[in-house]
Order: C-alpha cells, then structure tokens, then sequence
C-alpha cells in the first residue's frame, strides 16, 4: 500500500497524483461527494479468511497443463508443480482449496489418484470433453499442493457414482494416523504422517449433475454418506452438503425437512452462485455489463434468505453457509476453449469489479457465511491465474483479491452508503483493533465518484490506498501484455473523522487507515 496522506489533505499530494485526478475530473465532472456512513463500533462478525478461498476442477487446463506441468516438463516446476503458479498462489494466500471438483468429483474414485502414477487408471472425463484423464494428479499430489500454496485442502467425495464405504474409506486414508492397512498404504504412497483433511464434501451439484436427485432422495444418500465418516487423529471432520443453486428456497427447505432434526447435521451447506454473462469476455457491451454487475444484488439478498431458511431448522447457527463456487461464468469463445480447454474465459476489469463486489457482499454478510470458494483458480471460470506453455499472468482478479486481502481475519463493520442499488458504490469495512480497512467498488462505467468515508466515532490518523481501475470494462491483462491492469497507490485523505477518496469509473480501491482518537 502506498499514497499515505496525512490529515493535511489531499491537495498536498504529489503532482503526479494530483494530474491524474484532476485529468479525470476535467473529463468526467465529478457529482457531490457520495457519502458513505462507517460505523466503526458496529460488529457484523468475523472476516473468515476462508471466505477468500478457492476451487480447482479437473476441468480444461485447471490441473493439467495449469497446476500440474509434471516433474519432465520443460516448464519451470516445483515436483511436478509450476512454479510461478505456486509462487503467485502463496502470494496470494489461498486459504482453502477445494478439489476435484465440481461435476468432475461424482464421477471420481479416489483410488485412481493413488499409488505409482505409471499404474494408475486412464479414465474418461465425461463431463468436461470425455478426454482422457492419466490420474497423475491424485489426492497426495493435491494435499502436498495444498501444504506448498499454505492451503487448507477440502476435498469434494463423490455421491453421484460413489458409495458411503468409498468415501470413508477416503477419510481413513488421509487421517487415520498409523496401523490400518488404509493408513499403511497412505504410508508407503509417501505420506507416513496424517493428510489432515478437515473438509468433506458430500457429494457436489446434486440436484443436477451430481446424481439429479430431488432434495429428499439427497437428504436420504447425505444421511448414508455421513453416517459412516469419523474423526481420526483429533481432525473432526467437517461435512459439507449440497446446498441451492443460488437462491433456490425449495432444494433448501427440502433438504433440512427430510433431516427431519437428526443428530448428524452437516456443518456447512453449500450453495452455488454463478453470475451468468451474455457475452464473450473481452466483448461486453453496457447492456451485458451492467446486467451482470447487478447479479451480485441477488447474491447478497440470496445469502440472507438462504440463511433465513436454515435458521428454521438450524436457530443456533450451527451449520454454516457457504458459497463453495461462485464466480463470472461468461460467454465462452470456442477457438479459446479449444486453445485453452474447457470453459477458459479471458478476465477483464469487468471481472475484477465482479470479484472485489462478491467479496464485498461476503464481508457485509460476516456473520452469515463460512466460507467462499470463487471457480476456479488456474485457466477455467473467473481464474486468478492464466496459462499458455511456459507462460503464466496474474489476472484482474488476482488483484481484486489482492486488495481485498487486509481484511481477512477482521471484523465486518457495517458500512451505509447513500446508494446501495445494484449499480452504485459497493463497500465493505472491517477493523482490527485501530487498524481499518474499507474496500470501494465503483461499477460504473462512464461515472467517476467522489467518495466521503464518515467515520461514526474516532478519527483517522493516516489513510493510504491502492487502486486497480480501467476505463475500458474489457480491458485484460494478456500473455502479451500481463501488466495492463495491476495495482498502483491512489491518493486519500484522512482528515478528523472523514475519509476522502476519488474513484475512476470502473474500480476498486481498499484503503488502508489508522484509527486516532475520537
Ligand atoms: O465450475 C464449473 C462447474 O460448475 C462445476 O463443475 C459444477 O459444480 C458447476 O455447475
């Protein structure tokens, strides 16, 4: 973070700061202030870190070819692994990843991921492009990628095609300590001490392609799964169900009246949102743009009613919500997915603001959420990463999460804008101790703002911000030219209680204050 103004203001800043501004002011005529209300005593809940986490499929060129380039390959790899992935990924801090998928894991037995690679089974991934799948990527090949990014792994069973006794069978694989033949096996496949996986999915999708079940058939095979995993070596498992398609009432109210209360209850339910565009990444037009930014209104009213719902079964909150996949899920280009693989979309400033505004409403709903999981980490969906042979770029959106990042671990404050419809300034807030953090979305596209950050009780002693911004919504960073969007220090100023900051049109900025006394 850098551009640290003090209370002196914000004509005090360097003229390079300055001439930028004010060159966006003569071209786009600022309106009144946009005042924002940042009530810093007013505790939504904590910013689980996991809320940032992460998923990856087998699926396109996620894994193979993204992840996982192999021990021979020419690229630059870390056991097998690519480097400047696991550089950027740690970099980033992943939290959590969840794997194999997806579609991909109901159609999985984890048995053909273990053991010598030369041995393991070819199969068909039939639900991403009936390639064939070598197996070299397997559960120890995702644990020690976990262990390398500083992830914590969460692996997806499979309902779909599996059996309870398969699943557990995972479980006793990867957590019993020592001295069943399962462990013994784990043992001589390299990994004498535990795996320690926490989280279990049961099963993925499975109202669609994880078995097409009714909510009532999958409470029944949830019940079944979950009754035979157990906690081994002190790592309780934490079992995740399937939760909506975004926002749907009946699959939830289903799920949790066919429990019927009892006593195995899952310790996340998971609901997927995609925000669905109408057009090929780099080619979005104002209508598409705006019709996508404003999904992320019914991401945030759908948390708060998903969580309504399961407050009807669940009044302790036991159970958390979690949006295990979520992200942009554009028009694909089809010579890109034949370059690239399946579902590879390019990622443009367009897709920053989308991700900085997800992770704004999950800050704003603290209390409500566990976890997030944007799909997917490496050259599929709203990707962090991007790929083609030797070369690897940070997206748009790695750099969202970038800036969002101070916030993880802190305390959600409630933040009150003057205009919170679909389209107006998104923020959120969050504090530890006297250090505040408050990330600002602006998602117009043709409409600079001037932003008055009023803080209910203390001061600001300093503020400093950074800022990824474009005018172009279709702007991308490329193999080409990887630099086009990446984060720079923007001008703010800190001054008694107010926070000031202006936002080019298409933006996000986190700022970074330190509280003084009221
Ligand atoms: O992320 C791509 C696919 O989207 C996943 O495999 C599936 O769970 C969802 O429909």
């Amino acid at each position: 973070m850098g551009a640290i103004v003090s209370r002196r203001g914000f004509l005090a800043t360097t003229g390079a700061a300055c001439a930028s501004v004010l060159t966006s002011r003569t071209a786009l005529a600022l309106p009144a202030a946009q005042q924002v209300e940042i009530q810093t005593d007013a505790e939504i809940g904590t910013i689980r870190p996991e809320m940032h986490g992460h998923f990856a499929e087998h699926l396109g060129s996620c894994i193979y070819g993204g992840i996982w380039v192999g021990k021979d390959s020419r690229i630059p790899n870390i056991d097998g692994y690519r480097k400047q992935a696991v550089e950027d990924l740690r970099r980033l801090g992943l939290v959590v990843l969840r794997w194999p998928g997806g579609c991909f894991a109901d159609d999985y037995h984890w048995r053909d991921g273990i053991g010598p690679r030369q041995k393991r089974p070819r199969r068909v991934n039939i639900h991403w492009g009936n390639y064939t799948e070598d197996n070299s990527f397997g559960t120890h090949e995702f644990v020690n990628f976990c262990r390398l990014i500083g992830a914590d792994p969460y692996l997806a069973g499979n309902v779909g095609s599996g059996t309870p006794d398969e699943l557990r069978d995972w479980v006793e694989y990867c957590n019993y300590p020592s001295g069943s033949t399962l462990s013994d096996e784990r043992a001589a496949n390299g990994s004498p001490e535990p795996l320690r996986v926490r989280y279990w999915g049961v099963g993925n999708e499975n109202w669609g392609c994880g078995g097409q079940m009714t909510p009532q058939e999958y409470a029944t095979h949830y019940r079944r799964f979950a009754g035979y995993i157990r906690e081994f070596g002190g790592a309780r498992p934490f079992l995740v169900a399937c939760g909506p398609s975004g926002n749907n009432a009946d699959w939830t109210r289903g799920f949790f009246q066919s429990m019927g209360g009892r006593r195995r209850m899952p310790d996340g339910f998971a609901m997927h949102f995609y925000s669905g565009g109408k057009s090929n990444a780099t080619k979005y037009t104002v209508e598409t743009l705006q019709e996508q930014l404003s999904s992320f209104a019914r991401l945030e009213s759908g948390i708060l009613e998903q969580r309504k719902l399961m407050d009807e079964f669940d009044p302790q909150k036991r159970i958390g919500l979690m949006i295990d996949e979520w992200g942009v899920w554009d028009r694909m280009v089809p010579e890109e997915e034949k370059r690239y693989g399946r579902l590879w979309q390019q990622i443009t400033m367009r897709s920053a603001v989308a991700a900085a505004m997800g992770l704004n409403v999950f800050h704003r709903q603290a209390d409500k959420l566990v976890m997030g999981n944007i799909a997917q980490t490496v050259n599929v969906l709203h990707a962090v990463l991007l790929t083609d042979q030797e070369r690897c770029i940070r997206t748009s959106t790695f750099y969202a999460f970038e800036l969002l990042k101070p916030h993880r671990g802190n305390t959600a404050l409630r933040a009150k804008s003057a205009d919170e419809s679909p389209l107006g300034l998104s923020v959120s807030a969050s504090r530890q101790k006297d250090a505040l953090a408050i990330t600002l979305v602006n998602p117009k596209h043709d409409a600079a703002m001037a932003v008055e950050c009023a803080l209910t009780k203390g001061t600001a002693a300093s503020a400093r911000a950074r800022i990824i911004h474009h005018a172009d919504f279709n702007a991308c960073n490329t193999f080409e030219a990887p630099d086009v969007i990446v984060p720079k220090d923007h001008p703010v100023t800190a001054q008694g209680s107010k926070i000031r900051i202006e936002l080019p049109p298409m933006a996000v900025a986190t700022v970074l204050a330190q509280l003084g006394s009221a």
